[in-house]
């Protein structure tokens, strides 16, 4: 097995927290039906009711239900606690690792996703709502801004103890609105509103070789400094799609994916020909638009927003669920939506995932959040298995490389040699002594997996030749 794979990854693959926000000034103050404290959310129906009745209207009043998560936030946290506890920096160094790494707010519209994964102001104008990013103090700043600058500095860390590696990170940032794909770093102006009819935004395609999508021409930008990252990320805040609705004065009508991509090249230990071993990883953060139930008293722009939005999570949560039931053999449709192709990577695939399930505390919201919390349920029962992405061509140097051992080892135990034959010596990748053992077993490598992939070696070349 190569090395990359046999790497056993010390934070969980997948973790599912939940941020419930605090009461704002324009909603009543009551008792909440909503409660965190520690790794359990309980959502009530109704204070006190303890038995499964019925209400005066017959709608079934349930028990209280207890939910639990890696993490609950409670609304009184800050958002540097909220960067610390879903484990960003730890999240990070796997990044530079060479794992993928994925984080996606999830949540009904106006329930804190976009403050916790960006964190800026908004001010309504007569226009719709205007960011305004200098009027952010540090201590809102959310996940994203917080993370670009972590992810430069423990780049800056690593080089100093490892002079030798080369970093180099690019960015892209893109928005999914009506289930076109637009690109935020595209200088060009985006389609106003509802785009024309025959644009069709970019294109999704398949990379067979690296067996996920990709956006086909989508502007990806080098970054030397979290400055740099930071003036990108924050020029596509700006043209991202916003809209004061009746439920949030600065709601999110697309989904939005800031990709970090991050390539590392170090030199192959002990090769003195300048070998190169390329790692590329990316960092996707995602702040997905909110489940509304569409009303019809809004805009038909903002009607026909809300039925997309919905749609699309609609098909998230088919993945979601199809995944939490693992070993069936569940077909999952990844392909229906745009955002859930860009996303298979993240869900139910090789990379680390964070789900940050948002809740708003207002007792009407009950339904929604019961759904949320479903769901961020079954998304914790999914199984990501990560490993590092090694360039193809460099994870068949390191598959050639191992059989090249394997069978080294082989001729050395099977001829009881203690040194290779001088004709081999040139192309070994280890040293070629053998070492005197007790156990059946020459430098941690068994004699059994010498055998067999020297089969395996003898089978691919037996192949060739016919
Ligand atoms: N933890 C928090 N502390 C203070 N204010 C918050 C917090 N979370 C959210 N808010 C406020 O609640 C409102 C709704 O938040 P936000 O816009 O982040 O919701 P959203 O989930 O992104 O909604 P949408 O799906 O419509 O985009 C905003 O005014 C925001 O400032
Ligand atoms: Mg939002």
């Amino acid at each position: 097995m190569p090395t990359s794979e046999a790497q056993e990854p010390s934070l969980p693959p997948v973790q599912v927290v939940v941020r419930i926000r605090p009461s704002l000034d324009s909603e009543e103050v009551e008792v909440p039906l909503l409660r965190g404290e520690g790794g359990t959310v309980r959502l009530s129906a109704e204070e006190n009711c303890e038995e499964n009745i019925a209400d005066r209207d017959c709608r079934r009043v349930r028990k209280p239900q207890d939910f639990r998560f890696s993490s609950v936030f409670g609304p009184s946290t800050s958002q540097e606690e909220v960067y610390q506890g879903l484990n960003i920096d730890e999240l990070i160094a796997k990044v530079a690792e060479g794992y993928h790494a994925t984080v996606f707010a999830y949540g009904q519209t106006g329930s804190g996703k976009t403050y916790t994964m960006e964190g800026y102001r908004y001010r309504v104008h007569a226009d719709g709502p205007q960011v305004c990013i200098d009027e952010t103090t540090p201590e809102s700043l959310g996940v994203i801004p917080r993370a670009l600058r972590k992810l430069f500095a423990h780049l800056e860390h690593l080089q100093e103890s490892d002079a030798e590696t080369e970093s180099s990170v690019s960015i892209s940032f893109l928005q999914i609105y009506q289930e076109k794909i637009y690109d935020l770093l595209n200088p060009a102006p985006l389609p106003q509103g509802v785009g024309p009819q025959e644009d069709a935004g970019l294109r999704l395609r398949w990379d067979s070789l690296r067996e996920c999508f990709f956006v086909e021409n989508l502007f990806v930008y080098q970054c030397a400094t979290a400055d740099d990252a930071l003036r990108y990320y924050n020029a596509g805040v700006h043209r991202k799609q916003m809209a004061t609705t009746s439920m949030n004065i600065a709601s999110s009508r697309s989904h939005t994916v800031l990709m970090l991509s991050l390539q590392r090249r170090s030199h192959v230990p002990g090769d003195d020909q300048g070998v190169l071993k390329e790692v590329t990883s990316n960092l996707t953060l995602v702040d997905l638009a909110g489940s509304e139930k569409a009303a019809a008293s809004e805009a038909a722009e903002r009607f026909k927003e809300a039925v997309n939005i919905n749609q699309s999570l609609f098909v998230l949560r088919r993945v979601i669920t199809a995944l939490s039931r693992s070993g069936r053999d569940e077909h999952v449709p990844y392909r229906e939506s745009k955002l859930t192709s860009l996303l298979q990577h993240a869900i139910g695939g090789k990379g680390f995932m964070v789900m940050l399930a948002c809740l708003s505390p207002a007792n009407k919201f009950y339904e929604e959040n019961l759904s949320t919390l479903q769901y961020a349920s079954q998304a914790a029962l999914i199984q990501n298995e990560p490993v590092i992405n090694l360039d193809p061509k460099d994870r068949l140097i390191e598959q050639l490389q191992q059989q090249l051992l394997a069978a080294h080892e082989y001729i050395l135990q099977h001829m009881g040699l203690e040194e290779l034959p001088e004709e081999l010596r040139a192309n070994s990748v280890r040293p070629v002594k053998v070492h005197k053992m007790s156990s059946g077993k020459a430098s941690g490598f068994s004699l059994d997996r010498a055998d067999f992939a020297w089969q395996r070696w003898r089978g691919l070349r037996l192949v060739r030749e016919g």
